[in-house]
């Protein structure tokens, strides 16, 4: 796990949004095709609203906490569409990004209203939960996804990891059999990864496999439901 916080690079995506890529890893954020695209198409309309439809109360972990950006939208999407919802989020990071790199990240336009909230997200200390917003909780974990255990289990998933190609080891049998822990019957784990190695593995941990259409430049999404 890395102890000094990261200072990434900036890099526009072709939604006018920005991603970083991590200076270790090599490995963008966020699709490049956009940032902002892939977050709300995979993490929020077919994570988020779809577990929203069925219950009120949400406990969604995001591996991968990186930017904020998803904890953001969702924050933003809870207070805007879902007026009678909460949320207990809780993001796990290996490697915090530096406050400098999140100051001068730049939020999308529609989006520049929330940067105080923003900031105030990543000033917060981890492993303190806080109050975050009238009807959100958050908890952010600096650990590693690997020895990350929580008591209880998670109603969402947002399984954002770098790619494959980037960190095959967040894709193996140990990281199914975790997200199977985490897990409760009808959770639902969203991540923008369609590889036929990783859904076969949900597969065999449990999981009804979906394979839905990915957001712009991407053919496919993968939601798992744990039956
Ligand atoms: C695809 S990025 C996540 C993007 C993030 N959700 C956002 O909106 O900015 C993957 C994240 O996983 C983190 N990471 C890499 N290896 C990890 C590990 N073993 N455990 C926990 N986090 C890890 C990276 O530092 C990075 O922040």
């Amino acid at each position: 796990m890395q102890e000094a916080p990261i200072n990434a690079p900036l890099l526009e995506t072709q939604d006018g949004s920005f991603t970083l890529r991590h200076p270790l890893l090599g490995a963008t954020y966020h699709s490049t095709h956009g940032a902002l695209q892939e977050s709300m198409h995979v993490f929020i309309e077919q994570g988020l609203l779809f577990v929203a439809e069925r219950q009120s109360k949400i406990k969604i972990l995001e591996m991968g906490f990186g930017s904020g950006l998803n904890a953001l939208l969702s924050r933003i999407i809870l207070e805007e569409r879902l007026p009678s919802h909460c949320l207990a989020y809780e993001g796990i990071e290996a490697y915090p990004l530096a406050l400098e790199t999140i100051r001068a990240y730049p939020l999308p336009p529609a989006l520049r209203a929330w940067h105080p909230a923003f900031i105030e997200l990543h000033e917060k200390p981890w492993a303190h939960a806080f109050a975050w917003g009238a009807r959100m909780q958050v908890m952010k974990h600096h650990i590693t996804w690997q020895a990350f255990q929580s008591e209880h289990t998670f109603d969402l998933i947002y399984y954002d990891a770098f790619a494959p190609s980037a960190q095959a080891e967040l894709w193996d049998t140990a990281s199914v059999q975790k997200l199977h822990a985490l897990t409760h019957p009808g959770s639902v784990v969203v991540t923008y990864c369609a590889q036929g190695a990783f859904k076969r593995l949900l597969k065999s941990h449990g999981f009804a496999v979906e394979a839905l259409p990915g957001p712009p430049g991407k053919r496919e999404m993968t939601r798992a439901i744990r039956l």
